[in-house]
């Protein structure tokens, strides 16, 4: 093994193939944040690791202890902790079963026995978790008589810990060889580890942490705009409007050209912009014959189409070439924000032509085993470097995604609808660079649509995505009504709660903002697993329906499901009640009521926690008016990050800290370090117990 930086190994194992995720890595390994961790070993027992080179491909062998925990893999909906589970990294929309597979699975794996390891692969690899045990290891098992209860359903399919020593295997069918990477530390430094050696956190524009809103697919121009006004109207805040397909003259696959009923984007994009949104467009990355750069893009592409329409080959410069270049051309040098990468996502379910073969090949030499995996993380890298070169940040969308994401600001969504899975996706996500969105789309009543945008407004990205529906769902959430502009009956109520969340969101940005700016100097994911703060505590190893959101606040949203009644666990410690202020004592389990209106969050003890006065928009003149909340006492601080929001000076460091310190005798004072503009002025102080205002 050499070692590439502090704390992170690589080994060379058989001859890897060339167009892995370390190849098309966009950013360079964040040495010195890495150096700044300090040193660290990795554990002994990844000095037996074999491999062997057959026909069939790689296969690498590790061993593993019977008390190990594992995380990641991606994005993972229907399970959290790994160990004893075979994982299969292929990027599918409908993974029809808890099998590893789906929009975003990861070759990384993070293991509780203190590392963290990245198979640099783009082909459909399989992971075995401890499942298996060689020949000869049970033969001296010669009990009989078992208990009955050995044969019950919920014993035999219960989590299981073994008590022989196991083995991870690492099973790459097409590959004669692959370079492995390995990362020391805990969950937490393992993950900040891998986040760093990808480049780093992503740098994600303000606006973006804002809220998003797709509207309906059929709208035009003009009830786009009238949208647009009537939100700033009813104060409702939103920040990024999204457009549907129907904007493409054709689409699925598309033209990129506006379609007759947007007949001055220009001009409205301009409108848009001057009231403070952000534009955002849907596309596939299939291209129809009628786009304009159909014929220069034809020697560039895959020899299958995917709904007639040319699959660009990303792994190829030229594709890229044209593919970005009329993009740029055409909306970021307009003024568009983003675009939302749709359907790219290798779906087995759907009839017809929504995808393309394995065995499609690609000009670069990629096939399509490894486009699949590819293509997500490829328009990425390809959209943010376009970005980049115009000094912005873009905050987009995508529906696959994979290996060494972390660096670039795009949000990752799913057409699939559980909510309970969503939530789960909020604590599996943040292990492998990912940024979730449990996006709120159709809602079976109002209840429902209530209990989708609490947790949405507590997420990576707060987006409602209301393609399906002219009006808003706080109005209607039935589809044929709402299109009957038909309200719901309590339709004024679900506003109020509604523009409630929106606007508690748009006051937790500062907090987000350092969050996110977190991630981006240190690779500590926004949104993570309790497990990855509180990996000491044995009970945080599954949970996997709560999750903690920036530096102190833990959430346990509740689903329809649910009712108004669930199960929360709190680590050791005080926590507050972010609403109420009530104080519960950690290391138990708690049954918690909610209303449909409320959502359980917790504050931990000793946290301070800037809060703003909701804006309905943020734009490069926002100055934000800050509250800070002080929960408990004794040492403590945050940093609050003012910088333009939306540029790229941040990389050079060119940023203030805002500091907020609180001493042991509970005086808070703050303290402003740099040289941009003021973007937050401290308004107000609330300490528990004070009276709303007592500094
Ligand atoms: C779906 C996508 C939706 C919406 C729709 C438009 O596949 O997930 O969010 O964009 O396509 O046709």
């Amino acid at each position: 093994m050499e070692q590439i930086a502090k704390g992170v190994w690589k080994a060379v194992l058989g001859e890897p193939e060339e167009l892995t995720p370390v190849y098309f890595r966009e950013g360079s390994i964040r040495s010195e944040a890495l150096e700044s961790m300090g040193e660290a070993n990795l554990p002994e027992a990844l000095s037996r690791l074999h491999y062997e080179v057959t026909v069939r491909g790689i296969t690498v062998t590790i061993s593993m202890s019977t008390t190990e925990d594992i995380y990641g893999f991606g994005l993972q909906l229907k399970s959290l902790n790994q160990a004893g589970r075979k994982r299969r990294i292929r990027v599918n929309s409908d993974p029809p079963a808890d099998t590893g597979e789906s929009h975003a699975p990861a070759p990384f794996y993070v293991s509780s026995a203190g590392y963290g390891l990245f198979a640099d692969t783009f082909r459909y690899a399989d992971f075995y978790m401890g499942t298996s045990v060689r020949k000869g290891v049970s033969a001296d098992k010669r009990e009989v008589n078992q208990k009955h209860e050995e044969f019950s359903e919920s014993a035999l399919y219960a989590f299981k810990r073994t008590s022989e020593e196991r083995e991870i295997i690492i099973d790459i069918p097409g590959a004669k060889g692959i370079t492995l990477y390995f990362f020391a530390g805990n969950i937490s430094e393992a993950v900040r580890r891998y986040n760093l050696f990808s480049g780093g956190g992503c740098l994600m524009p303000m606006w973006g942490l804002g809220v998003w809103y797709r509207i309906y697919g059929g709208s035009d121009q003009v009830k786009a705009l009238s949208l647009a006004e009537e939100f700033r109207r009813e104060q409702i805040p939103v920040s990024v409007l999204g457009l549907e397909p129907g904007w493409h003259s054709h689409s699925y696959s598309c033209t990129y050209q506006w379609s007759s009923m947007f007949p001055d984007p220009d001009r409205m994009t301009g409108e848009l912009r001057s009231k403070g949104y952000q534009v955002n467009l849907w596309e596939h990355a299939f291209v129809y014959p009628a786009a304009e750069f159909y014929d220069d893009l034809l020697p560039y592409s895959g020899s299958y189409e995917v709904w007639n329409g040319l699959v660009p080959d990303f792994a190829d410069p030229s594709a890229c070439e044209i593919f970005g270049g009329y993009h740029e051309k055409n909306f970021i040098e307009k003024g568009i924000g983003g675009f939302k990468l749709d359907e790219c996502d290798n779906s087995d379910y759907n009839p017809s032509n929504w995808s393309f073969p394995d065995s499609t090949s690609f000009p670069s030499g990629m096939d399509g085993e490894q486009m699949h995996n590819a293509i997500g993380v490829l328009y990425q890298k390809l959209l943010n470097r376009l970005y980049r070169k115009h000094g912005k940040r873009t905050a987009s969308q995508v529906r696959s995604s994979g290996a060494l994401v972390a660096p670039y600001p795009f949000f990752l969504y799913s057409d699939l609808y559980g909510h309970r899975d969503f939530i789960r996706g909020m604590a599996s996500a943040g292990f492998s660079g990912l940024l979730w969105s449990p996006e709120v789309r159709s809602c079976v009543s109002g209840e429902d649509l209530l209990r989708r945008v609490e947790t949405v407004v507590f997420s990576p990205q707060a987006l409602l995505n209301c393609w399906r529906i002219p009006n808003p769902p706080w109005k209607q959430v039935d589809t044929a009504k709402n299109l009957a502009d038909e309200w719901m009956e309590n339709s004024e109520y679900y506003t109020e709660v509604c523009r409630r969340y929106l606007s508690l969101r748009m006051s937790l940005l500062p907090y987000l903002y350092s969050a996110y700016m977190e991630y981006y100097l240190t690779g500590r994911p926004p949104v993570r697993a309790l497990v990855m703060d509180y990996e000491k505590e044995e009970r945080a190893a599954q949970i996997d329906s709560e999750y903690l959101f920036g530096d102190s606040l833990l959430v346990c949203p509740l689903t329809l499901e649910d009712g108004t009644e669930r199960t929360i666990w709190l680590p050791e410690g005080r926590w507050h009640s972010f609403f109420t202020g009530e104080i519960l004592e950690g290391g138990r389990e708690y049954t918690i009521h909610a209303d449909y209106d409320e959502i359980p969050v917790y504050v931990k003890d000793g946290a301070l926690l800037p809060l703003a006065q909701p804006v309905p928009y943020v734009d490069e003149n926002t100055v934000f008016q800050v509250r800070i909340r002080s929960y408990g006492s004794g040492e403590g601080s945050f940093i609050l990050y003012e910088d333009d929001f939306t540029g790229l000076a941040a990389e050079k460091g060119d940023y203030n800290t805002l500091t907020v310190t609180r001493d042991q005798a509970g005086k808070i004072t703050w303290k402003r370090e740099g040289k941009e503009p003021e973007r937050y002025q401290i308004a107000g102080l609330w300490k528990e117990g004070a009276a709303d205002g007592e500094m």
